[in-house]
């Protein structure tokens, strides 16, 4: 059987078993969300052995040459060590300075950080108060917003979230690290059709993004999606419609109740368009579902994901990414 060295464990794993729950069930701390693949919040290195293909799928150029793998999606077929990505962030105190509700059950929080941090939209970062901590999505734009922001929404059992939007107020500290993730706007090609579709509380992350891309003088036309369950649940319109007024190539759409791809069938760019999706894990799954009937490969996505309740642990307010 397989052993998988991970710090200074080593574990036992053989085909038939998935190294993620190996590691968790070993005690080790990785990170995951969809546990299908998508978010890539699993993302491992192998840093002896080569990584079974299988667990490699939808990873780019850089990622493949550092023997990078989904520890989801790995069952293993020889020895290997492995290790965790690299972390881009010491940690460094922080200071809240407002939260707005932006709708019944997301609020908008603007934490003023003791360094400079060099981000960009779409990634994450670790807050910690009290012994508790949590990642969240980076919504802010490094050259436009002084603060950073990030949107939050109360998870079942989440101590960090229902602190943020219960009790938080300007002028409380919190602690900030462990910047990572890869699912931002790259510019490798300006004229892509760029389809971002957020559920719900995701609609931040995509913002984040499509700001980014706008900021980049994207070319090809962007669509932003807005999946919610009820009309109450939208946020944020106002400001879209300001931005879509200011970027032609730039339209949002709404999508309340039941998810249909029918705005994704209208497409007439489809089998070129970049897709981005944010949202709780059932729902990724559910549009990773309608693109791959679409003919849309795993790499043409890139994903964030994250759990509305508390699973374990490791379990994220939001967490995930790709490309
Ligand atoms: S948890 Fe492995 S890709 Fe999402």
């Amino acid at each position: 059987m397989p052993i998988i060295q991970f710090k200074d464990q080593n574990i036992h794993c053989d085909k038939q078993q998935i190294l993620l729950d190996k590691l968790l069930a070993a005690g080790c701390s990785i990170p995951f969300s969809c546990r299908a693949g998508l978010c890539h919040s699993c993302l491992m290195y192998a840093t002896a052995g080569a990584p079974p293909k299988a667990a490699q799928q939808g990873l780019n150029q850089e990622q493949l040459q550092n023997n990078g793998f989904l520890a989801c999606q790995c069952h293993p077929e020889a020895d290997l060590v492995v290790r965790l990505p690299c972390r881009h962030q010491d940690a460094m105190p922080a200071i809240i300075t407002s939260v707005t509700a932006l709708n019944q059950v997301v609020k908008q929080v603007k934490i003023s950080p003791s360094k400079l941090i060099d981000y960009r939209p779409g990634q994450l970062i670790k807050l910690s108060h009290q012994g508790h901590e949590r990642t969240y999505t980076l919504v802010s734009h490094p050259e436009q917003d002084q603060e950073l922001l990030i949107h939050v929404q109360r998870i079942a059992g989440g101590n960090v979230s229902q602190w943020l939007c219960e009790s938080a107020v300007a002028g409380d500290t919190v602690t900030l690290s462990d910047l990572q993730g890869d699912c931002y706007y790259q510019q490798t090609n300006p004229h892509t059709p760029l389809v971002f579709i957020a559920a719900e509380v995701g609609l931040g992350a995509m913002l984040g993004i499509v700001s980014d891309a706008l900021w980049h003088q994207h070319r090809g036309p962007i669509l932003l999606i807005h999946h919610v369950p009820n009309t109450a649940d939208l946020f944020l319109q106002d400001t879209l419609r300001e931005l879509c007024r200011q970027h032609h190539q730039l339209s949002y759409q709404t999508i309340v109740g039941s998810w249909t791809a029918d705005t994704l069938n209208q497409l007439t760019n489809l089998q070129r368009s970049h897709f981005f999706f944010a949202g709780a894990t059932p729902r990724i799954i559910e549009y990773w579902s309608t693109l791959q009937q679409l003919s849309i490969p795993l790499a043409q996505c890139s994903v964030i994901s994250f759990d509305l309740e508390e699973v374990s642990n490791q379990a994220v307010d939001i967490l995930g990414l790709s490309f």
